[in-house]
């Protein structure tokens, strides 16, 4: 615990002398929350991850999430140096989705406007007309729907639907999955319900249809917190990684907050929901970024970064 404390003290100095901010994500350790909270920078989900390092004069951008994170920090800001606790960082949709195969698939279907999940490569990134994150994805393809625009999306097949289903737009999918919200159950999920008549159920998603049939609210992490504090209910079912839950205790310490079941029928599973690729980023790997970022410097080709900034853009300029 002190050996923690005296950690955090040695990060929060180097923030300083470094002239870098935290930008970290609801999905991180609890730790990394209150820091980037204690030290100016912020918690958020990606699209206010992307607003914030964009806007913010620091001239070390901190990304403290997972790769696209970095990535879309130096398309958005390049003339930052932009780092990351570890690059090793992934993501489940980024990986099932390659660039040449995403290409090829394009090029397949000309006649579709391509929109692109935020969770994707700067290479998929440089080929879409669109990127969108879950908090913006409805009011976007709704906007294109109503142009008569159809669409190809990509890659994650359950938000994919969910927003097909909502706006009607005609939309073709790409497969990809992530492989933490993909393992929420409806029939577990139906049996805690029954245990808990009174709670309202929040979903993220990137959740199962199933699933996200059942939620009193569906949206991004910023949306599902949002939710937690404006309904009554005194007790939630959380669909979505367990990291959001620092904050949903920290705005509402009087209401309960559950983990939505990723098990079999009725079983609880404790610190399932939790992002392997988000849970690498901790304070020794912070700091150790901060003191020499060699090999943790968020690099994008420079064609790649102009042809992505396209897509990029449009999302941040998007009035609804
Ligand atoms: P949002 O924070 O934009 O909802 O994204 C969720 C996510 O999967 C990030 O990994
Ligand atoms: Fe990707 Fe899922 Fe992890 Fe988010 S929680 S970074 S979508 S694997």
């Amino acid at each position: 615990e002190d050996e923690r404390q005296a950690a955090i003290e040695r990060i929060k100095k180097l923030l300083v002398e470094k002239d870098a901010v935290l930008v970290a994500h609801y999905y991180t350790d609890d730790d990394i929350q209150a820091l980037a909270e204690a030290t100016g920078g912020c918690v958020a989900d990606s699209l206010e991850m992307a607003r914030f390092g964009n806007q913010h004069p620091a001239s070390t951008l901190l990304v403290a999430g997972v790769r696209f994170m970095g990535e879309t920090a130096k398309i958005l800001t390049p003339e930052k140096k932009v780092i990351m606790p570890t690059l090793e960082a992934t993501c489940s949709l980024d990986l099932g989705c390659d660039a040449d195969e995403f290409a090829k698939f394009c090029d397949q279907h000309p006649d579709r406007t391509v929109v692109v999940y935020a969770n994707t490569s700067a290479a998929v990134k440089a080929r879409a007309d669109w990127v969108v994150t879950s908090s913006i994805a409805l009011d976007v393809v709704d906007h294109l729907d109503a142009e008569g625009e159809k669409i190809l999306w990509a890659p994650d097949k359950h938000l994919g639907g969910y927003v097909a289903k909502q706006t009607g737009a005609d939309m073709l999918l790409w497969q990809g999955a992530c492989i933490v919200h993909d393992e929420f159950k409806s029939n577990a999920l139906r049996q805690l319900k029954i245990e808990h008549p009174e709670a309202a159920i929040l979903v993220h998603p990137e959740s199962p249809e199933s699933v996200v049939d059942m939620a009193d609210a569906v949206g991004s992490t910023s949306q599902l917190i949002k939710a937690s504090q404006e309904l009554d209910n005194e007790t939630f079912i959380v669909a979505t990684d367990r990291g959001i839950f620092y904050k949903m205790q920290q705005l509402s310490p009087e209401k309960n907050f559950i983990e939505a079941p990723t098990g079999g029928q009725g079983a609880t599973c404790r610190s399932c929901a939790h992002c392997p690729w988000m849970a690498m980023n901790g304070l020794v790997a912070i700091e150790e970024a901060l003191l020499d970022g060699t090999g943790r410097e968020v690099f994008v080709d420079e064609d790649v970064r102009q042809k992505a900034l396209v897509p990029l853009n449009r999302m941040l300029n998007f009035q609804v």
